[in-house]
């Protein structure tokens, strides 16, 4: 669990980047961070890093504050992937790189390998695994800092835009792979991302920054009810949640859920004739 109490921080003296935050990421939960850009997202995740501490207010992590913490302090706990992959790079190949963490850890090399191997191939690196990092595209390093998150086990992930250039089967793959491990692992997961797309379909809840303050916490689908007020937060509404609430269809994200939801709300006797549209009582439409 981790929670951030009354937290406020500036990286220069007199410019606040955080005001006033209180929240806290339960055990097994898989929330989304979102906010416009320079809404502070980054900065509260690497607070509760420890890569960062509060002016004031204190974030605990199962409990303890952190106050005093160095990030390699959390790093049993918490698996976080850099906004910025050139950032995380340490070793002179890919396999290294995976290998670092559990090393300093002093794992058996028998459960490094074992560990390596299995977080290379779910990120789709195991053919690369002796090149150097640094030549690696941004999705691919994107995906190298993925990997080494996973090689330690950890039970609360912290990513940071993790699927930015990645082609669609590819961040596809690595979402499923994430929502698996949060509902069969029961490992937490928190998200910052941007694609609407993404939260709709893998967040249980959303956490909204704006200006560096807490302005919304609810599920994806409560996010998406709100109206106006989106927009000021610089968040935007996934196509099928627009069409679903034009359709006055409260609590769909979901593209199924949406057709099943439109389908039960026809009335009786009509039918949706493969176009999407009821058919037509007078026949064939022109
Ligand atoms: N190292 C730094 N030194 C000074 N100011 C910083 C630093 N890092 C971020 N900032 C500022 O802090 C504010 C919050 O930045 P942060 O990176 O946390 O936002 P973000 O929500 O992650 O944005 P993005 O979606 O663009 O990644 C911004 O105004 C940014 O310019
Ligand atoms: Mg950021």
């Amino acid at each position: 669990m981790i929670e951030a109490k009354n937290i406020n921080f500036a990286y220069r003296r007199g410019i606040p980047v955080l005001t006033d935050i209180n929240c806290a990421i339960g055990d097994g939960e898989f929330v989304a961070l979102l906010g416009h850009n320079g809404s502070g997202k980054t900065t509260l995740t690497r607070l509760m890093m420890a890569l960062d501490h509060p002016r004031s207010g204190q974030i605990l992590v199962d409990g303890d504050d952190i106050a005093h913490y160095e990030p390699a302090d959390l790093a049993d706990k918490i698996g976080y992937v850099f906004q910025n992959p050139d950032l995380q790079i340490l070793a002179d190949t890919v396999y290294e790189e995976v290998a670092y963490g559990p090393r300093v850890k002093k794992l058996p090399e028998a459960n490094i390998r074992a560990n390596v191997d299995e977080a290379l191939r779910v990120m789709g690196l195991t053919d690369l695994k002796d090149y150097y990092p640094r030549l690696l595209s941004f999705g691919q390093k994107r995906r190298l800092g993925v990997a080494a998150a996973l090689a330690l086990n950890p039970r609360t992930l912290i990513l940071d835009e993790i699927t930015n250039g990645q082609d669609a089967a590819e961040q596809g793959a690595m979402m499923e792979y994430l929502k698996a491990l949060n509902e069969k692992k029961g490992t937490t997961i928190l998200l910052i991302t941007h694609d609407m797309d993404i939260v709709r379909r893998y967040a249980k809840r959303t956490l909204v920054l704006c200006d560096g303050r807490v302005v919304f916490t609810g599920t994806p689908a409560e996010l998406f009810a709100t109206g106006e007020a989106l927009k000021a937060w610089g968040l935007r509404r996934p196509v099928v949640s627009t069409l679903s609430l034009e359709f006055g269809l409260t609590g769909v994200t979901g593209c199924e859920a949406f057709c099943d939801a439109l389908a039960g709300a026809l009335p009786d006797g009509a039918a949706l004739d493969g176009t999407g549209f009821p058919a037509s009582k007078g026949g064939a439409a022109q």
